[in-house]
């Protein structure tokens, strides 16, 4: 106790840091440096950003995934079956049968993505059905117990014997309901016990994000767009590579209407959709304003199966085919695919990542060899201004300005021990950082990430900061780094096996909650450099590390700092070019109340706390101090 309470004696009276930007001389910052990677793991796409309410909406299943009824149950005693003969399309051939008695209410009823909202708004339905029917269905968005309806909708039947037909229908409930446990639920009421329908593709949306039709939860879409990000890593790492040979990502099955649309079963076991395909993505970026890095799929699986290079090829035309449809005008065979989809406007791509992580899974060797440099410069050759991206930083082939990609899970102590981990990329072949996240506690004994040691349930403060140090270190070489994003991005309560993620949400967008992670990157993000200025610092770095940079559009000076592990709070005097007293800056402050292992956890109170406080000058600098366990940006106006 002595000897602390000394130690916070003395470290009061340690002269200040004393900090001197200069005014030129620095380095351009990449205008992409803070972004996002979205992967469909364990259904953070379905049900969650992707906002299709109806879980199950297509009967699908594939090589891997058995067609189920699950979750579907019947209504008014009904008898429900899978059926595969007269398939609504070759993408859904599955489709459910409803047989029931004569004049009684009979259909089926969907329990969500572990719940359904039901707030006064309105719902856009659809469903197909086949077989002869003239009496009304009636689609109901009600309590999943006690049976209150909270909104309903009779549609008058244009079904006929041995075709599908498609109806529609909206919902609009006059009141919410007090909690997420709600069914949507569809019937009809046959004349006879022999008059039997076929369903299928019955889909339930709120309102999407700039009202986008199949498109993105608000709240989620929200949330991203407040961390000013400005790229999206798509479609996701090991989404892309597929679990095993033949599984992996294509392009050409999301594309078109919901009903040409198969789906997969991702990397986690477990179907998707497709909902959210090619083209939605790319509409994401567009709502988000945000430049794509497309991954394609470069010839290994997650389980290590590999494309051998005398059949590469395909894979590789593959990619060059997805490329002509995003951008190819009328006069090219995929372009005139994606104008005949109703996008006229090419859709620019200027980063191509080939594969995910081919230093893993025995993947190395054959990426040196001969994946990497066959996509590299088949790509090259017809887009010569594309920038590929290499899906590791261990590729050997460094052709063109192929740049790398690091990835690092791991802990806190080591992120913040790698502020000058970035300072060896060099300008030939720069570095993305397309995923990182600080995992779990320091080891006592690893050095690295242990990964059968226990992972944290969310983002916690300690991990923040040290992120926030690599992030800083990332910064001050951000000519070189093009980008960072924080992977996972988004975790659905009700089903995930991979956490830490940066926002965690269920049905209840009431809950959704945004990490300590999230509060930092969003700091960091909103308060951009053009470009990083140089400085002299009387004081090595740590615990307290920095960088300053400038934005000529806004013309203001920015200062970024996190502190770590300290015994008391780092004094700083802070100049910047013509710092002159009585200039005021504005200091915004992170902490966290609750300490280094405070976290936001799921519906719970934000840790974090926003300090923001105005600086005046006093002779040429500002003078502030930071506490330990802080994250710290000061601007100020440069004239
Ligand atoms: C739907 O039809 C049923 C039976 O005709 C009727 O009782 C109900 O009020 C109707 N619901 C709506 C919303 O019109
Ligand atoms: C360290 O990590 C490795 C790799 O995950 C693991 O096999 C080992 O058991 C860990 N050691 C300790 C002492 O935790
Ligand atoms: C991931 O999703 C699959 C399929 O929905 C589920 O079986 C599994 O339990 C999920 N994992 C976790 C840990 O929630
Ligand atoms: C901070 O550093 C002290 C001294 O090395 C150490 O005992 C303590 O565990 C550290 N705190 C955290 C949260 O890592
Ligand atoms: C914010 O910071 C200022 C300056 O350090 C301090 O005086 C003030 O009490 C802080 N406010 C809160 C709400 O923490």
């Amino acid at each position: 106790m002595l000897y602390s309470s000394c130690a916070v004696l003395f470290a009061t009276a340690v002269h200040a840091i004393t900090v001197s930007v200069s005014g030129t001389g620095g380095v351009t910052s990449s205008p992409l440096l803070y972004g996002l990677m979205f992967e469909d793991i364990n259904n953070s796409g379905d049900g969650g950003l992707y906002a299709e309410l109806i879980k199950n909406r297509g009967f699908q299943g594939d090589s891997l995934t058995a067609a189920s009824l699950s979750p579907w149950t019947a209504v008014g005693g009904a008898t429900l079956t899978l059926q595969s003969t007269s398939p609504l399309s070759s993408a859904l051939p599955q489709s459910v049968n409803v047989k029931g008695k004569a004049n009684t209410a009979i259909g089926i009823s969907n329990p969500g993505y572990w719940g359904i909202e039901v707030k006064p708004q309105t719902y856009t339905g659809s469903f197909y059905v086949m077989g002869s029917y003239s009496g009304l269905f009636t689609a109901n968005l009600q309590a999943a117990s006690g049976g209150k309806v909270y909104a309903q909708a009779n549609i008058t039947s244009e079904s006929k014997k041995g075709s599908w037909t498609k109806h529609t229908f909206t919902l609009k409930p006059p009141s919410a309901a007090p909690d997420t446990n709600n069914v949507f639920s569809l019937s009809f009421t046959p004349t006879s016990s022999s008059q039997t329908l076929n369903f299928n593709l019955i889909s339930l949306f709120p309102p999407t994000y700039n009202n986008r039709p199949n498109g993105m939860r608000p709240d989620l879409m929200n949330a991203l767009k407040d961390l000013n990000p400005s790229f999206l890593r798509l479609p996701g790492g090991n989404n892309l590579e597929g679990g095993s040979s033949g599984n992996e990502w294509k392009w050409e099955k999301t594309l078109g209407d919901l009903t040409e649309r198969p789906g997969r079963t991702g990397d986690w076991g477990y179907y998707n959709t497709d909902g959210i395909g090619i083209i939605e993505y790319l509409l994401w970026c567009q709502d988000l304003d945000v430049e794509p890095v497309l991954g394609v799929f470069a010839g290994m699986n997650l389980n290590g199966d590999l494309v051998p290079e005398s059949s590469l090829q395909t894979y590789v035309q593959d990619s060059l085919n997805e490329l002509e449809f995003l951008m190819g005008s009328a006069s090219t065979t995929y372009g005139k695919k994606r104008i005949a989809l109703g996008y006229p406007e090419p859709f620019p791509i200027k980063y191509v990542e080939v594969g995910n992580e081919d230093n893993l899974n025995n993947g190395l060797a054959s990426y040196n060899s001969y994946r990497f440099a066959m996509f590299h410069n088949a790509i090259i050759e017809k887009y010569p201004d594309m920038k590929i991206i290499a899906s590791t930083t261990e590729w050997k082939p460094q052709i063109g300005n192929s740049i790398g990609d690091a990835h690092e899970y791991n802990t806190p102590d080591i992120f913040a021990s790698e502020f000058h981990k970035f300072d060896k990329v060099t300008k030939e072949h720069m570095t993305l950082v397309g995923e990182y996240a600080a995992v779990q506690a320091n080891l006592r004994t690893n050095t690295s990430t242990d990964w059968d040691a226990p992972f944290v349930d969310h983002p916690w403060w300690i991990g923040a900061v040290s992120e926030a140090i690599y992030e800083l270190g990332a910064e001050r070489n951000s000519d070189r780094v093009i980008g960072l994003s924080y992977a996972p991005l988004l975790q659905n309560m009700d089903s995930h096996q991979w956490h830490p993620d940066l926002i965690s949400f269920n049905a209840d967008t009431s809950k959704t909650t945004l990490s300590t992670s999230y509060e930092r990157i969003k700091l960091f993000s909103n308060n951009r450099f053009t470009a990083v200025l140089p400085m002299t610092s009387s004081a090595a770095f740590g615990p307290a590390y920095y960088v300053a940079g400038i934005n000529d559009d806004t013309d203001m000076y920015i200062f970024k700092a996190a502190v770590y592990n300290t015994t008391s709070e780092v004094p700083f005097t802070l100049s910047f070019p013509g710092t002159t007293e009585g200039r005021t800056a504005r200091l915004t402050l992170l902490t966290a109340p609750g300490g280094a292992y405070a976290m936001n956890t799921f519906g719970g109170p934000n840790a974090v706390d926003t300090n923001v406080s105005t600086i005046t000058a006093s002779g040429s600098g500002f003078s502030f101090s930071l506490p330990q366990w802080s994250i710290a940006v000061l601007t100020t106006g440069r004239r």
